[in-house]
């Protein structure tokens, strides 16, 4: 197996040993005022959407995480599966590594197979060639393409890299690039200014990945014999995140520790146009099988539906203008923040 594939058999087995699915984090400091008498009524169709002109049962997606090594492969075909099944959309892992490893293909193709129509995004680094990126999108038929900014993973580890000159780059491949382009983070957090100087370079959706979830610092820490556990708590929570996003006049994608329907909810209502969930998909499908992931997809589409009509909204239209309250230390982040 080449160092980039096992490097990512690497992350698999150590997000499935740091999950913790009752991990406290942002989204236990915000509350929703709820109306006790709605005038509203639970409906699968008050939460359909659509996602790059393809229509979605769901707001929320199966975010980023493999490609690339025998074990993405499998988990990248039963994701496109289910993504198919539940009509939501599928994010898959980077991408870069086919540059110099195409054989690896399949390992993402697969998820295409499996879900011929549905929507499809392609990950790659803020590094790829801008032609390689259009390759990429065209080989895996992709609706749209996400771009990682990761300097604290890529400093966590010993050979990652350590230029983080990529701005230049972003705009060459947004000129090539034939779809839609999301600029993600990996669970740090997309803070105020980034979000300017990318929107000023004609970019205007944005995956937030807060943290509060997955922590790329504690995964890399125990992959290495250097200390870097110091950087885990160095992210931005992702409310504070959204919060921040939310005054840019940008479409944004909340995600980062998203562990239930409410954190779904709560992301909406914070002005998120759509969710991303990763690890909690993940290890439900490692822990309880493909099944149990599917089952969990189709009860999270009708708790979030549960959810709208609780709090009295017929749609998605008008979920920010629910009355938001907040606990002291977060009403301390977002009045020193924002
Ligand atoms: C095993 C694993 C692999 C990941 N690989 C990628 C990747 O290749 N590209 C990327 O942009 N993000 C990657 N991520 C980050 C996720 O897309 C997401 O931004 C992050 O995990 C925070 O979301 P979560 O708290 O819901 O897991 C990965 C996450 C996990 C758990």
């Amino acid at each position: 197996m080449s160092i980039r594939s096992n490097r990512k058999e690497e992350h698999l087995a150590l997000a499935q040993k740091f999950f913790d699915a009752k991990q406290k984090n942002s989204f236990d400091q915000m509350h929703l005022l709820r109306p006790a008498l709605p005038e509203s009524k639970a409906a699968l169709a008050t939460i359909k959407t659509s996602m790059f002109g393809k229509s979605v049962n769901a707001p929320f997606f199966i975010n980023a995480m493999t490609g690339g090594s025998p074990k993405s492969l499998a988990i990248n075909r039963t994701l496109g599966q289910i993504a198919g099944k539940t009509k939501i959309a599928l994010a898959l892992g980077s991408a870069s590594i086919l540059v110099k490893e195409p054989d690896q293909l399949a390992s993402f193709y697969v998820a295409r197979e499996a879900n011929p129509d549905g929507v499809i995004i392609v990950n790659v680094n803020a590094l790829t060639k801008p032609h390689d990126a259009q390759k990429i999108v065209t080989e895996l038929a992709a609706d749209a393409l996400q771009i990682h900014l990761n300097t604290v993973q890529e400093i966590a580890m010993p050979e990652g890299d350590r230029d983080f000159y990529w701005l230049d780059n972003l705009k060459q491949i947004r000129q090539t690039v034939t779809v839609p382009i999301i600029i993600k983070e990996v669970g740090f957090g997309l803070d105020a200014a980034s979000i300017r100087l990318l929107k000023e370079s004609g970019f205007n959706l944005f995956d937030l990945a807060g943290s509060g979830g997955t922590n790329f610092a504690q995964i890399e820490n125990a992959r290495n014999n250097h200390d870097v556990s110091y950087l885990a708590d160095i992210g931005l929570p992702t409310v504070i995140a959204t919060m921040m996003a939310a005054r840019e006049e940008t479409d944004f994608i909340v995600s980062g520790g998203i562990r239930n329907p409410l954190d779904i909810f709560k992301g909406l209502c914070l002005g998120g146009k759509y969710v991303g969930i990763a690890n909690t998909f993940l290890q439900a499908m490692q822990e309880h099988g493909s099944q149990y992931l599917l089952e969990l997809i189709e009860g999270w589409q009708e708790e979030l539906a549960n959810l709208l009509a609780i709090y009295g909204q017929h749609d998605l239209e008008h979920l920010t203008e629910l009355k938001q309250y907040y606990d002291l230390p977060l009403k301390s982040l977002i009045e020193q923040l924002l």
